[in-house]
């Protein structure tokens, strides 16, 4: 598997964050039992990640422009490049150690995602991706799962939670999906959940109330490995819209017009 310059970059950055976010896993495991708990630990070392990766990503390539989960958005003189970083996707995972999070870097050019890496680190797993040339998972080519109907299939979703999402039309979405498939799973790292769609692992996955760097590096290994995806209105405007919907092209289909069914009121939020 060649990876080009760039791709090696992203690799490098999001193994150098990914073993310091172990390092500090196993202190999280430690703190879970003290009475004060993890909480500003956990925040000290998502920043920590995203300082690393930013200092390899702009060592290599200097002018491109960040929008990274932590630090926010900063333009970059190039214009045409923009890296999307979230350094610890899952932190409430992270924070309960639960060994489900992941660190997630893509590459933007022109407004399109070309290149993406997800690395979850407590499992080893490396998923990477670029335009054209597939997506991996570690040295392995990854392809979408064929499954064709929904009673076969294990699908992947977010739950809001406190003080986030819709959860009244979240559960209609979940009650129509849950009447149709084989199984449900929610991991808590949207980046991983993507990975997985790509990996084969899970058949399809939807999710709202999603920010572009929980979602960009996962667009194009899904992609790559001939996947399909949407936003929940099937526009292609999930940064926008901060939704998205994933399968192969079947089940994506399928998985679409379960979640644009009506609720009991006849309304629904994706029409
Ligand atoms: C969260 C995770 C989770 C998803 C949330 C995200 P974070 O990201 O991806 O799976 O359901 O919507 O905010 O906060 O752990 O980086």
């Amino acid at each position: 598997m060649a990876r080009s310059a760039l791709l090696n970059v992203m690799v490098q950055a999001a193994l150098k964050a990914g073993r310091a976010l172990a390092r500090d896993f196993g202190e999280v495991q430690n703190l879970q039992v003290s009475m004060k708990g993890p909480g500003d630990y956990v925040s000290q070392a998502d920043q920590k990640a995203e300082e690393i990766i930013l200092r390899e990503l702009s060592r290599a390539r200097p002018t491109y422009g960040v929008l990274a989960e932590e630090s926010g958005e900063s333009k970059g003189s190039d214009g045409q490049h923009r890296w999307i970083i979230d350094p610890l996707d899952g932190t409430t995972n992270f924070l309960h150690g639960i060994p489900l999070f992941s660190v997630s870097i893509a590459l933007e050019r022109q407004g399109e995602v070309v290149a993406g890496v997800i690395y979850n680190p407590a499992m080893d797993e490396l998923y990477t991706a670029e335009r054209g040339n597939g997506a991996f998972l570690n040295d392995r080519r990854m392809r979408v799962a064929a499954r064709r109907t929904l009673p076969d299939c294990v699908i992947g979703t977010g739950v809001p939670h406190m003080g986030r999402g819709h959860h009244g039309q979240y559960l209609i979405a979940l009650s129509h999906v849950m009447g149709e498939v084989a199984g449900i799973r929610r991991l808590g790292s949207a980046a991983l959940d993507l990975a997985y769609v790509a990996a084969g692992r899970f058949d399809g996955f939807w999710e709202e109330g999603l920010h572009p760097w929980d979602m960009a590096a996962g667009i194009i290994l899904i992609r790559e490995a001939g996947g399909f995806l949407s936003d929940k209105t099937g526009g292609s405007a999930m940064f926008k819209t901060n939704s998205i919907v994933a399968g192969n092209e079947r089940i994506h289909k399928e998985l679409m017009s379960v979640l644009k069914k009506p609720g009991p009121d006849g309304k629904n939020d994706t029409q």
